[in-house]
C-alpha cells in the first residue's frame, strides 16, 4: 500500500472508531442512511466548496463531509462547551484543524459575511425556522440548505408515540417547518421521509 492509501486507511479507522465513540456515549450523531445520502449529495455537486453547519456534537458530521474533497471547507456551530472541546480534539486528530472551523455559539448568533455553498442543519429541532431566516444572508441563488430529523423518529407524524409534552411540543414545530419549507417560494424543496431521520434538501432559487 502506498503512503497515500495508508493514510486514508488510518483517515478511515479513526472516523470510524469516532463513531462507534458516540454511538456508545449516545451522542445523538446522524444516521448511517442519512449519511450516506449526504455524502452521496456532497460527491455529485463538485461545486460545493463551502459549507456551515450548525450542530457539531463531536464533529463527526462536519469530518465526514470534508473527507469528501480535499479543497472543502466547513465551518460548525456547537453551544455546548464539552462537545465542543470534543469536537475540536477529534477534528485535530483527524489533520483537519485548517479545512474544519469549529465555534462554540449559539448557531442562531452566528455572524460571518461568508456565502456558502450548502448549510446543514442539525442543532436544535425547534429553531429551524430561525437557523434559516438568520442565514439566509449567507446564501445566493443556487445554495442548498440540508435539515435533517424532520421526522424526530417518526413522532413528527404520529405525536402520541410519545408521552413526553416538551418532545410534543419541539415535534409540532418540526411539523410547522416542515410544511412551511415545502412551500417556501424562495427554495425548490425535496423531502425525503424514508431517509435517515426524515431529511429535506432545498435550493434557494430566488
Ligand atoms: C444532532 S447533534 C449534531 C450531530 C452532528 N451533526 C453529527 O451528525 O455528527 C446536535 C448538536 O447541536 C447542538 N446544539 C443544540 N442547540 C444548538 C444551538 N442553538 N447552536 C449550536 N449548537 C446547538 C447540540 O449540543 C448537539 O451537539
Amino acid at each position: 500500500m502506498d503512503k497515500k492509501a495508508e493514510a486514508e486507511k488510518s483517515a478511515e479507522m479513526r472516523t470510524a472508531e469516532l463513531l462507534k465513540d458516540a454511538r456508545e456515549h449516545h451522542v445523538p450523531v446522524m444516521m448511517d442512511s442519512g449519511m450516506a445520502f449526504l455524502l452521496a449529495f456532497l460527491k455529485e455537486h463538485t461545486e460545493i466548496r463551502d459549507i456551515l453547519e450548525c450542530g457539531t456534537a463531536v464533529g463527526y458530521s462536519a469530518i465526514r463531509m470534508a473527507s469528501v474533497r480535499w479543497d472543502m471547507r466547513v465551518d460548525t456551530l456547537e453551544i455546548d462547551p464539552d462537545m465542543f472541546a470534543q469536537a475540536r480534539a477529534n477534528i485535530e486528530a483527524q489533520g483537519l484543524s485548517d479545512r474544519i472551523h469549529v465555534w462554540q455559539t449559539d448557531a442562531a448568533q452566528f455572524e460571518t459575511d461568508r456565502i456558502y455553498d450548502l448549510i446543514f442543519v442539525d442543532a436544535a429541532k425547534s429553531q429551524y425556522r430561525r437557523y434559516q431566516e438568520h442565514f439566509m444572508k449567507n446564501t445566493r441563488p443556487g445554495t442548498w440548505f440540508v435539515f435533517d430529523n424532520l421526522n424526530f423518529h417518526g413522532i413528527v407524524d404520529h405525536p402520541d408515540l410519545s408521552s413526553n409534552r416538551s418532545t410534543i411540543q419541539m415535534t409540532a414545530k418540526i411539523r410547522k417547518f416542515r410544511e412551511h419549507l415545502l412551500q417556501d417560494p424562495r427554495f425548490e424543496t425535496v423531502f425525503y421521509p424514508d431517509i435517515g431521520d426524515g431529511i429535506a434538501i432545498a435550493q434557494r432559487i430566488l
